[in-house]
Order: C-alpha cells, then sequence, then structure tokens
C-alpha cells in the first residue's frame, strides 16, 4: 500500500501498568515520527479486566469494528483481579459452562483470533548495558552477542481455542473438563513459513541462518502433527538449517546456551512460556517486546502484562513498551512501503540502546531508580537529532 502523511494507531492503554507504558511508547513514538515528518492519529479505546468489572462488557459497542479499521493497534496490558474471587479470570455470562477466561480476553486473545494475527513475534535480545537480576541481585551472565534470536509463537488455535467442555465418562457423568489441543495445516504451516522467511532475512544480516521448532512431539500427537508440517515447509527453504528441539529441554538450553538460537518457532502455549523464560536472558519482562502480526493487521504490546500491585506508582520499565511501539513503526513501514517509518523505527532503538548505554535513568528491575516517565523522557530525548 502507498505511503500515507498519517497514519491511524489504536492504542488499547487496558489495565494495571499498561496505560503508564503506552504513554510512554506513545512520546517517544510521536517524537520520532515528527522528526520524519510522519504523524500519528492515536485513537484510544479504554477497556480490560478493570472496564469489566465496572461495566459489565470487557470494551465499548463498536471496538472491534474500531480495531480492524486502524492501521496498527498498541497495546498496554490487560488482566485485573475480581475483588471477590481475588482471580483475573471471569465466567462468561451465558456460557453453558464455566469458561475461566483471563478478564480483558476480548483485546488479547479475541484480537489475536478475530484479526488473525497469525505470529506472535517476540525478539529476544540482550543489549547492552543490561545486568541480570536474579535473586535480587545485579549479576553479569550472559553477554550482548550471545542472546539474539527471535521466538515466532503460533498466535490462533493449539491450546488457544477458547473452547473448554465437560469430559463424561461412558455412563454420561462428568468426571472433569477438558481443553483441546487443535494443531492445524493452515495455521502451522504459515507460522512456520514466516518463521523461515525472517531466518532467511535475518542469514542476509550475517546471522546463521537456522529455525529451531520446539514441540512436546515425543507425547503430544498434535505436536508431532506440528513438527511434521515444520519439515514439510523447511524443504521450500534449503538455505535454512531445520532443527528441532523437545520443550522442556529447550527450557533448559535457553538459559544455558541462549547463543545456540537464532529463530525459534512454536505452538501457542509452548511460545507463551518460552518467550518469558528467555526474557530472564535479556533483562526481564521489562524489556520483553513483542507483535501479534496478521497478514491485514498487526498489534504491538509489552509481554510483560499488567503487573497490577505496581499499577499507577509510575515505576516500572517502560523500555519493552517503547521496543514494541518501534516494532510497529517497522512494520508500519513495510506495510505502507514507508522507509521515513523505518527510520522512526530505527531511530527509537538506537534511543534505548543510548539510555541502556548511559545507565543513569533506568527502572529498579535494571538496577537504576528512575520513574517510568524519566526513563520515557530519557529516551525521547536521546532520539538522534
Ligand atoms: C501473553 C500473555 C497472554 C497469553 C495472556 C494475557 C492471556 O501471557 O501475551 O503472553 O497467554 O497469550
Ligand atoms: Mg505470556
Amino acid at each position: 500500500m502507498p505511503a500515507k502523511d498519517r497514519y491511524h494507531v489504536v492504542t488499547l492503554p487496558g489495565d494495571g501498568i499498561g496505560p503508564e507504558v503506552t504513554v510512554e511508547a506513545v512520546k517517544v513514538l510521536t517524537a520520532a515520527a515528527a522528526r520524519h515528518g510522519v504523524a500519528f492519529d492515536l485513537e484510544e479505546i479504554p477497556g480490560g479486566g478493570e472496564h469489566y468489572l465496572k461495566h459489565g462488557v470487557e470494551w465499548p459497542d463498536g471496538s472491534e469494528a474500531r480495531v480492524a479499521a486502524a492501521d496498527a493497534i498498541l497495546l498496554g496490558a490487560v488482566g485485573a483481579d475480581d475483588p471477590v474471587t481475588k482471580r483475573s479470570v471471569f465466567t462468561k455470562p451465558g456460557q453453558p459452562y464455566p469458561t475461566a477466561q483471563l478478564a480483558g480476553y476480548a483485546l488479547v486473545i479475541g484480537n489475536r483470533l478475530r484479526l488473525e494475527l497469525f505470529v506472535n513475534v517476540r525478539p529476544i535480545k540482550l543489549l547492552p548495558g543490561v545486568r541480570h537480576k536474579v535473586s535480587g541481585r545485579f549479576m553479569d551472565i550472559w553477554e550482548p552477542g550471545q542472546v539474539d534470536y527471535v521466538v515466532c509463537r503460533e498466535n490462533t488455535e493449539e491450546a488457544y481455542s477458547g473452547k473448554t467442555h465437560d469430559l463424561t465418562d461412558p455412563e454420561g457423568n462428568v468426571i472433569g473438563r477438558m481443553t483441546p489441543i487443535e494443531v492445524t495445516r493452515k495455521a502451522t504451516e504459515r507460522v512456520c513459513r514466516y518463521a523461515f522467511e525472517l531466518a532467511r532475512q535475518r542469514k542476509a544480516r550475517g546471522r546463521p541462518g537456522k529455525v529451531t521448532c520446539v514441540t512436546k512431539s515425543n507425547i503430544i500427537g498434535a505436536h508431532k502433527y506440528f513438527e511434521d508440517v515444520f519439515r514439510e515447509v523447511a524443504k521450500e527453504f534449503p538455505d535454512i538449517e531445520p532443527d528441532t528441539s523437545l520443550f522442556d529441554a529447550f527450557c533448559m538450553w535457553q538459559i544455558r546456551n541462549p547463543e545456540w538460537f537464532d529463530v525459534v518457532v512454536a505452538p501457542n502455549l509452548v511460545g507463551d512460556v518460552i518467550s518469558d523464560n528467555g526474557s530472564t536472558t535479556q533483562g526481564g519482562m521489562g524489556m520483553a517486546a513483542g507483535g501479534n502480526i496478521g497478514f491485514e493487521h498487526a498489534m504491538f504490546e509489552p509481554i510483560h502484562g499488567s503487573a497490577p500491585k505496581y499499577a499507577g506508582q509510575d515505576k516500572v520499565n517502560p523500555l519493552a513498551a517503547i521496543l514494541s511501539a518501534a516494532m510497529m513503526a517497522d512494520w508500519l513501514a513495510g506495510r505502507f512501503d514507508d522507509a521515513r517509518l523505518r527510520a522512526v523505527a530505527a531511530d527509537m532503538e538506537a534511543a534505548v540502546a543510548a539510555v541502556m548505554r548511559e545507565g543513569k535513568r533506568l527502572t529498579y528491575d535494571l538496577g537504576g531508580d528512575a520513574r517510568c516517565s524519566e526513563c520515557g523522557d530519557a529516551v525521547r530525548d536521546a532520539l538522534p537529532r
């Protein structure tokens, strides 16, 4: 599609710390864009678990159409605890079975399914200047060059189909409940192709050119199918090395030898777990950015969640949200063939790197004492002139 001068972005600040990190991401994004003559028309839609508890709906009527009409979506976080049950799940009214769903489901999982955001791209990259917090102490464990891979998580099915039903014995007695693990050829092929294409692009920039498929294929039949389809897709990419790993062992290797990985592809729930686990090696969840990408739509979000206990304190690390907004600018650059947005993304990343290098205005999780907003200001002020 042709480039535009104004891009329409829907922001979904959501719950907990979502709003405060979204403010910082927007602050840096708009400042970077202005330097390149690009503007964003930002449309904020309220919603999430808190909205559900207050209004009985997760977001206002008509929100589905509004997010679908946007050029891209920027999400903060969702998830709020019910004051009575103290849980972040709720039972959807009118459903025959009490289906436990996260309050705020429509904004996260709902958008992923409805807009067919088939891959959740989660870079695990250690930036210079990050020290790792382990047992409350800061240590140098991994070096930046050793941690640079991208998790491509299947984002529409497997354990996330939203289906749960009673499990019955042959006499029809309810003996439990079950959520199926569903893996289709269509969803597996497209996420695997995305992973191989990405490995090819990275290889052109000097990376090894390898895709590791992570499943529990030795025990879960649907995962064996995922791996079989992965091997078929691999034949379309003879220049890229296909590799497989079992999920349990992979969790250990990604801490011990993160340098082994380049691009990783995994079924939905596996991708959920390994992206959080991998964030340990990039300085924690405060550094972990992500993008839910489809053919027509995309939604970008830090992967850390709503962290209600820190909400409203101007305390948490905004860098994951800022880096997610940079990923959004980069995705828009490709979709609208707009080199200016490529430069916006590069400037935002350079500014984050500069703030890390300087090391003086980092938040508590990285050993600093800056507020969330101070860190965001520092990144904005570090944007290349
Ligand atoms: C994530 C989150 C979500 C998920 C939650 C909030 C439903 O953990 O984006 O990784 O499980 O996908
Ligand atoms: Mg997760």
